[in-house]
């Protein structure tokens, strides 16, 4: 019997990086998931998202380890794929207990040169792709009178980052949500927090670097952040801290952002 083995997760962006560490924590404590992921290339940003492949890998590897797994390929944008994804969940397994809004882009551009197309899809990806998910799971939540939401912000939902503005402003967009629906749903005894991480080592992190013709270590050492002697923290370390907010350890942190920055914002 592990720790989450009568909870349900819900974990967009599931396919790799950190949603796929934390899927993989929480099916190790007992936690049935339920993992979405666009898993396909979409037009923006240039590096590689999540696969079929590796939704359904997930699924195995969860199974393998005696626990239980249903995916969902869909673009948080969707609405329609976002409700049917809830459905399914709720068909399979009967609740959503935690749920983790982690899918998200990034990428760089100096604002005067940045398109609609780029500012509308990091907005609609890393803001509106929480909303979009939220709305069709807290009902579930709700209706329990139990939950908790998990949002994936950054450090870069505290601080300003530079050719950021549109991920910087996404990001300070989600821990105001992380506010505002801590109010909102605390009479239903459901707590929502937001996560702040530094870089992690994870696909996105490779890609962004791939995109500015550099390696990953040249883009750490150039953004010159963490305290600790380390260019980055892994996905697993991610995960371990949505397992203690998700736990009845953190039962009382509500609206709190919550830092995982090797130290970087004590500058
Ligand atoms: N990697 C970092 O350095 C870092 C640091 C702080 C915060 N974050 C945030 O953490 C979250 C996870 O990042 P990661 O590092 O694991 O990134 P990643 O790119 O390695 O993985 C993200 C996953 O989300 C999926 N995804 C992307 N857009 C989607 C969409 N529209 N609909 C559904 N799924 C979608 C991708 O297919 C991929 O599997 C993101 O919100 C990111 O902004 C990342």
């Amino acid at each position: 019997m592990g720790e989450f083995s009568s909870k349900v997760a819900f974990i967009t962006g599931a396919a790799h990086g950190q949603g796929r560490a934390t899927a993989l924590a929480l099916a190790k404590e007992g936690a049935a998931i339920a993992a979405f992921d666009v898993a396909k290339q979409i037009e923006y940003p240039k590096y590689e998202f999540g696969t079929s492949d590796e939704l359904k890998s997930l699924k195995t590897e969860i199974e393998a380890m005696g626990g239980k797994c249903e995916i969902f390929a869909g673009d948080v944008r969707d609405d329609a794929a976002v409700t049917a994804a809830v459905e399914g969940t709720i068909k399979a397994f009967g609740q959503i207990d935690i749920l983790f809004n982690n899918a998200g882009i990034c990428a760089y551009a100096k604002v005067h040169e940045m398109t609609d197309d780029e500012w509308n899809a990091m907005i609609d990806i890393n803001l509106k792709g929480p909303f979009n998910v939220t709305r069709r799971a807290v009902p579930y939540m709700m209706e329990k009178k139990s939950g908790v939401i998990i949002n994936n912000s950054s450090v870069m939902g505290l601080r300003g980052g530079n050719r950021l503005s549109h991920y910087t402003a996404s990001k300070w967009g989600l821990t105001g949500l992380t506010k505002a629906w801590a109010i909102e749903f605390a009479p239903y005894n459901i707590r929502v927090v937001s996560i702040h991480p530094t870089g992690v080592n994870t696909p996105m992190n490779d890609g962004l670097a791939a995109m500015e013709g550099k390696t990953p270590e040249e883009i750490a050492e150039a953004s010159a952040g963490n305290l600790l002697p380390v260019p980055w923290i892994e996905p697993e370390d991610t995960a371990n801290l949505v397992l203690y907010l998700a736990s009845d350890k953190a039962r009382y942190a509500t609206g709190s952002q919550f830092v995982l920055d090797a130290g970087l914002l004590s500058v």
